[in-house]
């Protein structure tokens, strides 16, 4: 690919596609070649609000990809639309980075993922999390076991969100349009994968939305880890951060975080006592840069892959983990048991 631009096509003009152009307008190496909804005044609008000239506009991303011929595609559509746009664009050659989830199936999101490597093509999810530096700084730290090998996770999402559109009438609205993010950053912090679930799913009386608004979940994670997932998407008041509260605790000491910079860990010192002593720990996060966190950070990654052939970090190949850990809790509120998680 040399120093040629990357020529996208943009599939899903909606509420989220802003924080994919914003970017990819300051990226030198790629080129915005279309713009596609089914909607197309969504397209139209986008188009003008960024000033795109001279950009294919239309309903239909059969017929953009077929007449563009774009090397890469920037898949912003609701996650019932994920899988028939990305099959299409990988049969017809190009590297996708879609919008998680990853697809609303297992079983659609294996043949993705199938798909992409009989094409041998990039498929990646926007699991933009993994792109903050709070993020990476803690897990910078976990990682360095500075409170020895984690035992127990748990994490509290509580946003009271009012969006309107698709996700007011979406079943499993939380574990589906939401604990993605956090159950992805569940394995990413602690490096380990999903084993069992067990899943409590409700509505709340006055709840906004048709479906799962709330969820409550306990993993079992490789390495004998207990992960435990409190959220509600129609909690007012009182929210968490969009990354969560989190305890982390490990055998030689624990930490809390609050998502953001408000971190704290203490390590054990004392050797006698009811309670020992433990001293304050220390988190170096990583300098935060303009424009390098979240979708900006991912979307370089994206392109640079497809330049070098290396790998993304949200590979769905990867990803698909924390997309089993989503269906997986569904399966369990489902059947009221334990389930086994399986993404194979
Ligand atoms: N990473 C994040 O932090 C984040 C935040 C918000 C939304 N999202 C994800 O982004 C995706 C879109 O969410 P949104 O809030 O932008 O929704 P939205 O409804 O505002 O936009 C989605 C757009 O896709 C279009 N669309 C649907 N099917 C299509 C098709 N077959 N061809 C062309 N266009 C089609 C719709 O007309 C709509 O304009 C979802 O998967 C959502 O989970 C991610």
């Amino acid at each position: 690919m040399g120093n040629s631009k990357i020529k996208v096509v943009v599939i899903g003009c909606g509420g989220i596609s802003r924080a994919w152009l914003i970017p990819a307008l300051k990226e030198k190496d790629i080129e915005i070649a279309g713009l596609v909804d089914i909607r197309r005044n969504a397209a139209e609008e986008k188009a003008n609000e960024f000033k795109l000239k001279n950009v294919f506009i239309g309903t239909e991303y059969r017929e953009a990809i077929k007449k563009i011929k774009p090397d890469a595609i920037f898949n912003c559509t609701t996650p019932e639309a994920h899988y028939e746009t990305t099959m299409f664009a990988l049969k017809y050659g190009c590297h996708v980075l879609v919008e998680k989830p990853l697809a609303d199936s297992m079983k659609r999101a294996k043949e993705m993922v199938e798909e992409a490597e009989k094409r041998s093509k990039i498929l990646a999810v926007i699991q933009n999390r993994r792109y903050y530096n709070y993020i990476r700084g803690v897990q910078k730290f976990l990682s360095a076991k500075k409170i020895g090998n984690l035992t127990t996770v748990n994490s509290e999402f509580y946003i009271g969100a009012h969006f309107g559109g698709f996700r007011d009438q979406m079943e499993h609205v939380l574990l589906v349009d939401m604990a993605i993010h956090t159950f992805d950053m569940a394995r990413f912090l602690t490096g380990s994968d999903p084993v069992s679930v067990y899943c409590h799913e409700w509505n709340p009386h006055g709840s906004w939305y048709t479906h799962g608004a709330s969820a409550h979940a306990i993993f079992e994670m490789t390495g004998g880890i207990v992960y435990t997932y409190l959220g509600s998407w129609c909690s007012e008041g009182i929210n968490t951060t969009w990354a969560g509260n989190w305890r982390f605790i490990g055998e030689k000491g624990s930490a809390i975080w609050n998502g953001m910079e408000k971190f704290e860990a203490q390590k054990v010192t004392g050797r006698t006592g009811f309670i020992r002593k433990t001293r304050q720990l220390k988190i170096s996060f990583p300098e935060r840069k303009e424009n390098s966190e979240g979708h900006y950070g991912l979307i370089r990654e994206f392109i640079h892959c497809i330049k070098t052939g290396n790998k993304p970090m949200t590979m769905a190949s990867d990803n698909i983990k924390s997309l089993a850990m989503v269906f997986g809790a569904i399966e369990s509120a489902r059947l009221k048991k334990q389930v086994k998680i399986k993404w194979e």
